[in-house]
């Protein structure tokens, strides 16, 4: 088998099959003997909406007995849930405890330019941070993460990620399962590498274009934080929050009974009523809901898939073989509160029209060796261009500007490769993707999509954001973006 090392020095043509077949020698865990952590939920209403968090370093066994070093949010690994609700102005303590400078993102936050935690706005060791966030949006499930420029990927890696759930009162009149922790779960789905004594290590050569493109990519699943482990949950419908924290990897998600479950809301909230579907396909960044019913009483394991978006990468699931993995596996006991019923309706998505648009603009996604050299092959080693419309992301260079309360189409083209595309500061509506309308569970408000060939977004601008702290936009496969598959915007 080939292992990563000698893929990264080899030539294209060898890529195929052996990408993450370096095993990484921690041994097959027990599986499903971890309950699954459950994160901390803060809830910003009920502490007077100050929010503290503190981001720092600490150690987590991933592998029993074998703890490693890790970064968090107010915790080892990961960090706390934080709900706050619609209305309210939260006023967030960010102190940075590391000794290297970071910046906290609110991924799919509709907040203004200056408080969106982008590259400009860092944190240096020693130092806090004080945005006032003002929530305005409707219900959803967000997160946050590290955002400094050329060091995002390694924080994220090495466990700074969180999440954050938009209350606007919804759930309750819909009836949908609410009780954090019992039937209402987050589930942060990421890939890592482990080393033999169970440490992680971020490791990407980013002077090699190949390794740059494939991404930073692991063959053990961790869910939460833990490698395969299990929760008990009603037996009746559990919401389960989804979040691909990965940096690189798409997730195929279906359960091992291939039973239908619920997709109720995407990243910008609910859709207009429950999507049934018997796999899912969440790329890195993408939340979605799901309803799933245990109502049998029978455990079953959720599994991942071969990665379908690989481009000349060919199909790979994440421990290197060509079929499903288990990641997790959910037991129905006899605990309370049990919802049972499936709403028919949710929440209608406001009506769009593209006539509103008062701009088109295309962006070209560039990654450089297989946009120039399709194929790939013996020219792999060509000088790498990895950026959009061109031009690789610079910091001091504004490259589009919107108008406030405007809404414009934005088309996406990936050449390669399937890219994650993420816009901060806005949420858009899906008008098409790869020359048809979008699957009804990508019809709502997003703020990331999938974009393997072509899509064409409706963009509603309705935050400011200035030259001095302009939003992002970029591919959310974090090894592109650190090369420079983002570019900046600002709204006035
Ligand atoms: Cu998840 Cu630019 O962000
Ligand atoms: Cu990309």
């Amino acid at each position: 088998m080939l292992t990563r090392r000698q893929f990264a020095g080899g030539s294209v043509a060898l890529v195929s099959s052996g990408l993450i077949a370096e095993r990484s020698g921690i041994g097959e865990p027990a599986p499903f003997s971890t309950p699954l952590p459950i994160p901390q939920l803060i809830d910003a209403a009920k502490q007077g909406n100050a929010v503290k968090l503190k981001v720092t370093s600490g150690r987590h066994a991933f592998i029993k007995g074998k703890p490693a070093r890790t970064y968090g949010y107010s915790a080892p690994i990961l960090g706390p849930v934080v709900r706050m609700r619609r209305g309210d102005e939260v006023e967030m303590t960010v102190e940075n405890a590391l000794n290297f400078v970071t910046t906290v993102h609110w991924h799919g936050l509709l907040v203004p330019g200056n408080n969106d935690g982008g590259p400009q706005q860092l944190i240096h060791p020693g130092d806090t941070w004080r945005p006032v966030l003002t929530i305005d949006q409707a219900a959803a499930t967000l997160w946050f993460h590290p955002h400094p420029h050329h060091d995002t990927a390694r924080q994220i890696y090495m466990g700074l990620t969180g999440m954050i759930i938009v209350d606007d009162g919804s759930d309750a009149w819909l009836g949908l399962p609410r009780t954090f922790g019992i039937d209402d779960l987050p589930i942060i789905v990421q890939d890592r590498m482990f080393n033999s004594d169970g440490s992680i290590e971020y490791d990407n050569d980013d002077t090699n274009p190949l390794e740059v493109i494939y991404g930073v990519r692991g063959d053990t699943i961790i869910v939460n934080g833990a490698v395969a482990p299990f929760a008990k949950i009603p037996p009746g419908l559990v919401r389960l929050r989804l979040l691909n924290a990965a940096n690189a990897q798409n997730f195929e998600l279906r359960f091992s009974d291939k039973r239908t479950f619920y997709v109720i809301a995407s990243d910008g909230g609910f859709l207009s009523a429950p999507v049934p579907v018997k796999q899912l396909t969440i790329s890195p960044a993408e939340r979605f809901e799901i309803l799933v019913d245990f109502a049998d009483g029978k455990p079953v394991a959720l599994e991942t898939g071969p990665d379908e978006e690989m481009g000349v990468f060919g199909r790979v699931a994440p421990d290197g073989s060509a079929d499903f993995v288990a990641i997790m596996r959910f037991e129905p006991t006899a605990i309370t509160p049990t919802v049972n019923e499936l709403p028919t309706r949710l929440v209608e998505p406001a009506a769009v029209s593209p006539a509103s648009a008062v701009q088109s603009r295309q962006f070209i996604l560039n990654s450089g060796l297989c946009a120039s050299r399709p194929g790939g092959g013996e020219h792999a080693n060509s000088p790498l261009l990895i950026g959009i419309n061109g031009k690789p992301y610079d910091i001091g260079r504004i490259d589009v500007e919107t108008k406030l309360g405007t809404t414009e189409v934005w088309e996406i083209v990936s050449l390669g490769m399937a890219h994650p595309f993420h816009i901060h500061g806005a949420l858009f509506r899906v008008l098409s993707i790869e020359g048809a309308p979008p699957a009804a569970h990508l019809a709502g408000w997003k703020d990331t999509v999938l974009v393997e060939d072509k899509a064409q977004l409706l963009v509603a601008f309705n935050r400011p954001a200035t030259r001095e702290h302009p939003f992002m936009y970029h591919c959310h496969i974090l090894e592109h973006e650190e090369a420079g598959l983002m570019a900046q915007y600002i709204c006035a």
